[in-house]
């Protein structure tokens, strides 16, 4: 299904999830919203570009989070598609691959490599394409060999990424929410819509902090995502409208 004029190449929609922080659900609501793009037909490929905590597998480095990505997207991808950076230990990576760097087992992390990945993705011309991000906005990558300190969100303004915050709905959420909000529009780049994660099965003054969030954050609140076994259950919770995936 093309979502745009059938004389030009599909132009994707291409979105950056990120989160308040690490743990609050980016890849549990990403899984669900490409659930979502599937049932209306769209066609979806998502990109985990960095990933630490891994399984040592036969085939490789194997991350839990690239693993449901690839299995949600409806584009048959490579596992190194998906997540071309992988690191064993589950720790920051700038630190993951300094450790690697300094036992000379490995090489910096490259921008450029996270770019040239998205832009193989981008080729492939799904309708949507999801880029989960790692940890929350401003994750460091370290420096790459010519020496420039590197942070994830340079990959997504670089890009223009439309941005997706999940918010995980625990106390202090309200002020992690607004901050990364706050350095996303600062460095240049629209938060097209938050999502309230409930993580915690009975958050006190649930409500309360939603409507915080909705005054405070200039944002559409794109959903409720309730606690669930698995991402399909909670597909049918997002407006999609404010996507631009549906009109
Ligand atoms: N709405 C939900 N209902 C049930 N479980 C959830 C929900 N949201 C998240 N979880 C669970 O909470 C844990 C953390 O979620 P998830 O892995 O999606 O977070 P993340 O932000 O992607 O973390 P990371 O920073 O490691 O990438 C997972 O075990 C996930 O299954
Ligand atoms: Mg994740």
């Amino acid at each position: 299904m093309s979502l745009n004029n059938a004389q030009q190449p599909s132009v994707q929609h291409a979105f950056f999830v990120t989160g308040t922080d690490t743990e609050v659900g980016k890849t549990f609501v990403s899984c669900a919203l490409l659930a979502a793009c599937r049932d209306i037909g769209l066609s979806t490929a998502a990109y985990k570009p960095i990933s630490a905590g891994c399984e040592r597998t036969t085939l490789g480095l194997r991350n839990e989070d690239a693993l449901q990505l690839q299995l949600a997207s409806s584009l048959v991808l490579d596992y190194d598609e998906v997540n071309p950076i992988a690191f064993e230990k589950p720790i920051a990576p700038h630190l993951a691959c300094a450790k690697k760097v300094a036992s000379g087992d490995g090489t910096f992390i490259e921008l450029h490599d996270i770019n040239l990945g998205y832009q193989h993705l981008v080729d492939k011309q799904s309708d949507v394409l999801l880029v989960e991000g790692a940890g929350g906005w401003r994750l460091p990558l370290g420096k790459n060999s010519e020496g420039y300190e590197q942070y994830l969100s340079d990959f997504a303004v670089a890009h223009k990424l439309a941005v997706i915050l999940v918010v995980g709905m625990r106390l202090g959420c309200v002020n992690h929410a607004l901050l990364t909000a706050q350095a996303i529009e600062q460095d240049g780049l629209i938060v097209v819509g938050w999502v309230a994660n409930m993580l915690e099965p009975d958050m006190p003054f649930l409500e309360e902090n939603i409507q915080s969030l909705q005054n405070l954050l200039q944002a559409p609140l794109l959903g409720r995502v309730p606690r669930a076994s698995a991402p399909e259950d909670v597909k049918a919770c997002f407006g999609l409208q404010a996507l631009g995936l549906i009109t």
